[in-house]
């Protein structure tokens, strides 16, 4: 079953133009990520907020390789239809820990116009932590509106709509292992 899950997966799938970070790449950037905030939390007091759903993956892996104590919690939000991207930011649903005076990580899958996130930060300061810091897995920073402080950054990606481990186009592709750009014309007009 493992050989046979390993063998589909690796071929890339057919709606994708091609891969642009392969599981191996991902693995490594998250382990240099990993041991940066293990240093940094050193003797602090981590909450881990991940933004749904498109966090998910990369949290999950980040979280096991964290050595420092951290408590994980989600916040749900919704601002993209499609491939577009709207200014307009709802929030599902909300953290249920108590951040007030925390050290607050808030992890998202990517950093596009920077509403989602500049929304989700400014909700979490509502909450007076003692300290917010961003984690993304990427940047696309050329679609930037909104300038978001990002401190911890997978990588940076050209201006293409890309899908797999943990984000998606219209739902689909968070179960690829690897992050590729999806071919245009699967891209609704
Ligand atoms: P922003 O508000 O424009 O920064 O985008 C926020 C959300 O849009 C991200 O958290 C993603 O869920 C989604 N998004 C933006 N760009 C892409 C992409 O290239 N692929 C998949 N999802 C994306
Ligand atoms: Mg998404």
């Amino acid at each position: 079953m493992q050989v046979l899950l390993k063998t589909r997966k690796a071929r890339i799938h057919p709606d994708i133009e091609s891969a642009l970070y392969s599981a191996g790449q991902i693995a490594a950037r998250t382990n240099a990520l990993a041991r940066r905030i293990n240093k940094d939390y050193e003797g602090r007091d981590l909450v881990i907020v991940g933004v749904l759903k498109g966090s998910f993956m990369f949290l999950g892996d980040l979280l096991r390789r964290l050595t420092v104590p951290v408590e994980v919690d989600f916040l749900s939000l919704s601002s993209y239809i499609g491939e577009r991207s709207t200014e307009m930011v709802r929030l599902n649903f909300d953290v249920r820990l108590d951040l007030k005076d925390r050290d607050v990580l808030l992890i998202d899958d990517i950093v596009d116009t920077g509403f989602s996130l500049a929304f989700a930060r400014k909700h979490i300061l509502s909450k007076e932590p003692q300290d917010v810091e961003v984690c993304v897995l990427l940047d696309k920073p050329e679609r930037r509106k909104v300038l978001v402080p990002v401190r911890y950054t997978g990588f940076v990606v050209p201006d293409r709509f890309v899908v797999g481990y943990g984000l998606d186009y219209n739902e689909r592709y968070r179960e690829l292992p690897y992050i590729g750009i999806l071919k245009s014309r699967r891209l609704e007009p």
